[in-house]
């Protein structure tokens, strides 16, 4: 799920494409990554030009995928709710530098996370604990 303001334009692009990938920024792109938040294709068509960054057409649906970001998400379009834009991941891409096996290792992608309270981009880099198993140390 997205919570999207519909009259954006990657919401219209959502809607008539049927698709939409979801790239996870890392720290090394914190500049281009605030960049597609901070302007609209609505009034800047060549947005993804002037990122800098380049993009390669996704095989499973039809969005494309950022290049230089380690992790890609390739969704189908649901629906539009009171929510935002719905979805379902039908596929993971995600860069060789930054997997372990068959898994991606978190601890490798160095992902950024926004802190709306701060406007601060932070790095989400270790490991505290175990899902699933930690909790049950408390029962
Ligand atoms: C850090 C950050 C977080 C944002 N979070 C949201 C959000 O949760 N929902 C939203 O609709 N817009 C959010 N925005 C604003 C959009 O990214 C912004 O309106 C952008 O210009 C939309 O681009 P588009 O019209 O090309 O889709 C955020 C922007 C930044 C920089």
């Amino acid at each position: 799920m997205l919570n999207l303001t519909e009259t954006h334009k990657t919401v219209k692009n959502i809607k008539e494409r049927k698709a939409f990938t979801v790239s996870i920024a890392d720290s090394n792109h914190v500049k281009e990554a605030d960049y597609f938040g901070v302007v609209s294709g609505n009034n800047t068509p060549d947005k993804f030009a002037k990122s800098g960054l380049s993009y390669s057409k996704s095989v499973n649906v039809d969005a494309p995928i950022i290049n230089e970001f380690p992790v890609c998400l390739e969704c189908e379009f649901i629906e539009y709710g009171e929510c935002g834009v719905i979805g379902k991941v039908v596929n993971v891409t995600a860069d060789e530098s930054v997997m372990n096996g068959d898994n991606v290792d978190i601890s490798k992608v160095s992902a950024i996370a926004f802190d709306p309270y701060t406007h601060g981009y932070y790095k989400v880099t270790e490991r505290v604990g175990n899902a699933f198993k930690d909790g049950f140390e408390l029962k």
